[in-house]
């Protein structure tokens, strides 16, 4: 599948990089120039430059740069065909893609099918006369639903009756394209079509650029299902899209918090009342791929959860929440999850109409770290002046920080649940390596899932290493045309032990012409002991694999000496005081190492698997 040259010009044309950037990241101008705080890095005074003029940007911290199609490439993780299609999308562009399906059509289709059901169901709010359309809008406004907040949420009522069918039908689309778009269903018994939304107050949910994707329709008053949502489609999938998105993102960049609620009435709730960062899940709790997504703009997360005895216990399955993606080791796209559990069994609607809206201020204002919140939680389960009851404790505490073992985030709630409890840190850190260690026996019984990062964090020996060193040593000496690749990472790499970096050093001032037995005798002649592992190793006939073979060794060996030198620093940066210069300049150093062995990581995943050695 590809995109034509021509339409990526278009794109990148009639894409502004100030606007697109302006979603992201505060910018101000100051010159010709705008300028913003990095989002690629965490930086607090602005080094990050955008010119209107070349459509460019550069960031004088970490040196990024590049344009609109790289930007959302780095900041999103596309690659670069999405990119496009992204930034066409948003462009309302329509791009010819060669070889690909046909779904780029039907796509553009169902954007206007659900356009136009839209304004159908408003229509039908505002103004058809109709006991049932009577009943919908003194539903509505018997809740302060009316008017000018019904309008700006693009609410609608929705007949049934095939009314809407026959609209579509009208207007020229075709029954296919209805049903894919889930707004108008086959019946089973006699395959006739009917509206999917019937006899109900619709609100319309948007894409990012604000264009109806998905519906929620609520029924009148009492009764059952009280929602009836838009099935999953082309256009929608519940589990990345979050109510409001569109109309919060704004003010979530300014504010750099996003709040998350999960109903649409307390979202319209939440902006009426000024929280104009709020957004709702759409019938499911909030997961890792809606964190994915308000990463991109927040860095800082506020969970409201009812205060009812179902918000409490979706409170406690949050901590399935506490993943590596929230520590610092997931870089830039790092965001900090809060908590609040409303007071009274309310959700935010009903407290809102409670309360006056600093009452709501100072909630958020005073929401827990969601960490902080799922530890308290599990402690205050047991009764900590029993001695077995503690230790308990202990375990069922520190089980939390599990997923995000060896991370300093981990280390500092090590040393919190260690206080509360009254233990030492040490007391409470080998039972948090044992918990670790017995996770970890679970994920090769398959037992967990585990990731491949997982994996590569176990504890890696000395020995280890050096084997690994040697292997390249080897893989220089065979694949001549790999030497000069090989060249250039020996510089970076920090040779484990001192014989292994005088051979790499040797081996780099060679001809790389010189064919493998030249190479060997050289070598053997300075280090004699290095024939062992030479004359040892397997080596394949295939340049490519070998290619790939030698990319695993280096990458996996960066990763192994990152994960070390992390752990090491992390180690000693416990026993510094906080507020000191060192402990600062350690800080910045670990998280340096830390983006670094998630760079590697990334590498190391995107190499062909199977030939590892
Ligand atoms: P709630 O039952 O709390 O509804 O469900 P609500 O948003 O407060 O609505 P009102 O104020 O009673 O009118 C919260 C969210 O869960 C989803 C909807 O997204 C709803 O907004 N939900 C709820 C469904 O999808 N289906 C249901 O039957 C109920
Ligand atoms: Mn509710």
């Amino acid at each position: 599948m590809s995109i034509e040259e021509a339409d990526i010009r278009k794109v990148r044309e009639a894409t502004d990089l100030v606007a697109l950037v302006g979603e992201r990241v505060v910018l101000k101008p100051r010159g010709r120039e705008f300028w913003g705080n990095c989002p690629f890095h965490n930086e607090k005074t602005p080094s990050f430059k955008v010119s209107p003029s070349t459509q460019l940007y550069h960031c004088f911290g970490c040196g990024e740069s590049g344009d609109a199609i790289t930007f959302v490439r780095k900041l999103d993780g596309l690659d670069f065909i999405d990119a496009v299609r992204y930034l066409a999308e948003r462009a309302h562009i329509e791009l010819k893609e060669t070889g690909g399906s046909k779904n780029f059509g039907q796509r553009a289709r169902l954007f206007q099918v659900m356009q136009r059901s839209a304004s159908f169901y408003q229509q039908q709010l505002m103004r058809t006369k109709t006991p049932e359309a009577d009943a919908a809008r003194s539903y509505l406004s018997s809740r302060g639903l009316s008017g000018a907040i019904a309008r700006k949420w693009q609410m609608g009522f929705a007949p049934g009756h095939g009314l809407l069918l026959s609209e579509l039908t009208q207007a020229g689309f075709s029954r296919d394209d209805m049903i894919a778009a889930n707004v108008a269903a086959k019946s089973n018994r006699d395959g006739r079509l009917y509206d999917r939304f019937f006899n109900r107050i619709i609100f319309t949910i948007n894409d990012l650029q604000g264009r109806p994707i998905a519906f929620g329709g609520r029924i009148i008053g009492a009764g059952e299902p009280k929602y009836l949502n838009t099935s999953e489609t082309p256009l929608f999938s519940k589990g990345s899209t979050l109510y409001a998105l569109d109309k919060a993102k704004a003010n979530i960049t300014s504010t750099g918090t996003a709040i998350v609620v999960e109903g649409y009435t307390d979202t319209i709730a939440m902006h009426e009342a000024g929280f104009t960062n709020t957004v709702a899940t759409l019938g499911t709790a909030l997961t890792n791929e809606h964190i994915k997504i308000l990463a991109r703009f927040a860095k800082k997360l506020v969970y409201l959860f009812d205060g009812d005895a179902a918000g409490q216990r979706a409170a406690d399955r949050a901590s399935s929440l506490i993943t590596k993606d929230i520590t610092a080791e997931s870089g830039p796209r790092q965001i900090d999850l809060f908590v609040v559990v409303l007071p009274n069994g309310a959700d935010p609607a009903d407290f809102l109409s409670l309360n006056d809206a600093g009452a709501m201020g100072k909630l958020v204002q005073d929401a827990k770290p969601l960490l902080r919140f799922a530890i308290d939680r599990r402690l205050d389960a047991f009764d900590l002046d029993v001695p077995e009851q503690r230790s308990r404790a202990l375990v069922e505490a520190l089980r939390i920080l599990v997923p995000i073992y060896g991370t300093m985030l981990a280390s500092n709630y090590v040393s919190y649940i260690a206080d509360r409890l009254g233990v030492t840190y040490e007391v409470a850190d080998s039972c948090f390596k044992t918990l670790k260690k017995e996770s970890a026996y679970d994920d090769k019984r398959g037992l967990k899932e585990t990731t491949a990062k997982e994996a590569g964090a176990k504890e890696a020996g000395a020995k280890e290493i050096d084997a690994k060193e040697q292997e390249l040593i080897v893989s220089f000496v065979a694949y001549p045309s790999l030497r000069p690749l090989m060249s250039k990472a020996f510089k970076s790499l920090q040779w484990s032990r001192e014989e292994n970096k005088s051979m790499a050093q040797l081996l780099q001032q060679l001809d790389y012409e010189l064919t493998p037995a030249q190479v060997s005798s050289i070598l053997f002649d300075a280090f004699p002991q290095a024939a062992t592992y030479i004359a040892g190793a397997e080596l394949s006939a295939d340049e490519e694999v070998a290619k790939n073979r030698v990319m695993i060794q280096m990458y996996s060996l960066r990763e192994q000496q990152l994960e070390i030198a992390t752990r090491r620093s992390i180690a000693k940066l416990r026993t510094l005081k906080a507020d000191t210069e060192d402990y600062d300049s350690l800080s910045a150093t670990i998280a340096q190492m830390q983006h670094e062995l998630i760079d590697t990581r990334r590498k190391l995943s995107e190499l062909p698997k199977g030939t590892a050695l």
